[in-house]
C-alpha cells in the first residue's frame, strides 16, 4: 500500500500519517558530553524536547504516541543519574497536572510503575485518572518498561486463566497476548523513530513492533526538532509495507 496521496511530496500535509508512533528518546548523555556538561543536563534538555515534540505530534494529529523514557535496564545507571531522572519525571507530572485544564492529551503509562517512589506513583495515578475522558492524542509514557518483562507478565496472566480452567492451552492465541500487554486495545506502532544513531530496539515494544517501520536518525534526542519529526514521517510515507504479503 503506497502511503502517498500524490507522487511528489515535500510536506507532511501531503501524506497519510502513521496512526501510532513510538520514539526511543536516546542520546541525552552524549549530547551533554559533547558540551562538557553532566549527563543530568542532557536529561533536562531531553525532557524539554519531550514537551515540545509531544505537543507537536498532538497538533499534527497523531493518534497514539509512545515515548520510551526509562527502561527496565536503566536502573543499572549510577544512583545520581537515576535520581536526576526521577526528579525530571516528577517535575513533568506536576506540570502536566497544573496545566491540566487546557490539555487534550490522554496520558497513560506502560511499564511496571510499582517500582517508582510512592509520591511519583501518586502523581502518575492522578494524571491518568484526570485525563482518561479526553479525546485527544493518547500519550503512552514508557517508564520502567521492558518488552520482555511485558511478555512475561502476559504469560502469567494467561497461565492464571488456564489454571482456573477458563481456557485450555490450545486456545492461547496472538490476540490473547495482545490483549494482555500494556498497550491492550491500541493499534500496533506503525513507525518507530530512534534518534542518536543506534540500530537496536533496546527492549522497546518487542511484541507490538513485529511490522513497525523503523527510522533511525543521527540527531541526539535533545536536538531532535519538529523538522526531524517531519523527516521521519515523510520517510515512513515512502515505505512499502507488505506485512508478509506481496
Ligand atoms: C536516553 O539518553 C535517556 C534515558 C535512557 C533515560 P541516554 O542517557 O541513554 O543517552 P546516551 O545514549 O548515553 O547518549
Ligand atoms: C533506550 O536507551 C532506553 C530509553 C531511551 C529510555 P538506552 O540508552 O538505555 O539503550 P542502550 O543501552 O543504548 O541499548
Ligand atoms: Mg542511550
Amino acid at each position: 500500500m503506497a502511503l502517498f496521496k500524490k507522487k511528489e511530496v515535500n510536506s507532511i500535509e501531503d501524506i497519510i500519517l502513521p496512526e501510532h508512533v513510538g520514539i526511543i528518546m536516546d542520546g541525552n548523555g552524549r549530547w551533554a558530553k559533547k558540551r562538557g556538561l553532566p549527563r543530568s543536563a542532557g536529561h533536562s534538555a531531553g525532557a524539554n524536547n519531550f514537551r515540545k515534540i509531544i505537543r507537536y505530534c498532538s497538533d499534527i494529529g497523531i493518534k497514539y504516541l509512545t515515548m520510551y523514557a526509562f527502561s527496565t535496564e536503566n536502573w543499572r545507571r549510577p544512583e545520581d543519574e537515576v535520581s536526576a531522572l526521577m526528579k525530571l519525571f516528577k517535575q513533568y507530572l506536576e506540570e502536566a497536572l497544573r496545566d491540566f485544564k487546557d490539555d487534550s492529551i490522554k496520558l497513560r503509562f506502560i511499564g511496571d510503575t510499582t517500582a517508582f517512589r510512592e509520591d511519583i506513583q501518586e502523581l502518575m495515578k492522578e494524571a491518568v485518572e484526570g485525563s482518561k475522558d479526553r479525546d485527544g492524542m493518547v500519550l503512552n509514557l514508557a517508564m520502567n518498561y521492558g518488552g520482555r518483562d511485558e511478555i512475561v507478565r502476559a504469560a502469567k496472566v494467561i497461565s492464571e486463566r488456564v489454571l482456573k480452567g477458563e481456557i485450555s492451552p490450545e486456545e492461547i492465541n496472538e490476540q490473547m497476548i495482545s490483549d494482555s500487554i500494556y498497550t491492550a486495545g491500541q493499534p500496533d506502532p506503525d513507525l518507530i523513530i530512534r534518534p542518536s544513531g543506534e540500530y537496536r530496539t533496546s527492549n522497546f515494544l518487542l511484541w507490538q513492533s513485529a511490522y513497525s517501520e523503523y527510522v533511525i536518525m543521527d540527531k541526539l534526542w535533545p536536538d531532535f526538532s519538529k523538522d526531524d519529526m517531519n523527516f521521519a514521517l515523510l520517510e515512513y510515507a515512502k515505505r512499502n509495507r507488505r506485512f508478509g504479503g506481496v
